[in-house]
């Protein structure tokens, strides 16, 4: 008896938050959604400091994890404002958080990237043109300030979710568009965004 009311409540919960009672993580968003075409909203810098941020920027990293992603962009969580994580274990990508991100990029695309897109489920893996390299402003999870260079892997990663907050998905793009990209220019990114 006590454990049906117990389901019971955690099940209004979860109903009540948009999110699983059962383990720390939010539905994502596919294609369709409207917020996934929205212009992310910046982040008051004192939001940063409180708990619920905090764990809020727990849940997404337990999210991406758990879809096997090494990308997650707040959007695709139904949360329109200027956050990504990042990385982690097995993914080659160190785990970062970026708040507020400004990307500028450097040079032109020189790469077609293979990305599979966590809210594109099921158009499958597609075909980007990307920067090889790019320059991020950024505030971390404590509100830090940052600016780096990013290439590789990272720098796909980076444009991937900057592109969430801008409202683009990777079915947006058109390979064709970009005919000086060499074959052997190719690249494939193994986990999911
Ligand atoms: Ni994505």
């Amino acid at each position: 008896m006590n454990q049906l009311f117990l389901v019971v409540i955690l099940s209004f919960c979860s109903l009540a938050h948009g999110r699983s009672a059962f383990f720390d993580t939010f539905p994502i968003l596919q294609a369709e959604h409207p917020t996934l075409r929205m212009l992310a909203q910046e982040v008051e810098l004192n939001e940063i400091d409180s708990p619920r941020f905090k764990s809020f920027i727990k849940d997404m990293f337990t999210t991406m994890k758990r879809n096997s992603g090494v990308g997650l962009a707040a959007p695709q969580i139904n949360f329109s404002k200027k956050i990504f994580v990042m990385g982690g274990f097995l993914t080659g990508v160190k785990k970062r958080v970026m708040i507020n991100p400004e990307v500028e990029f450097i040079g032109e695309p020189d790469k077609i990237s293979r990305e599979a897109c966590l809210s594109a489920h099921e158009h499958g893996p597609q075909r980007v043109p990307r920067y090889s390299k790019v320059y991020v402003s950024y505030y971390d999870e404590n509100g830090q300030f940052f600016e780096q260079e990013f290439s590789g892997y990272t720098a796909i990663v980076i444009q991937h979710e900057y592109d969430h907050l801008l409202g683009k998905l990777v079915i947006d793009y058109d390979e064709s568009l970009y005919p000086w990209i060499e074959a052997d220019n190719y690249v494939e990114i193994p986990y999911p965004l």
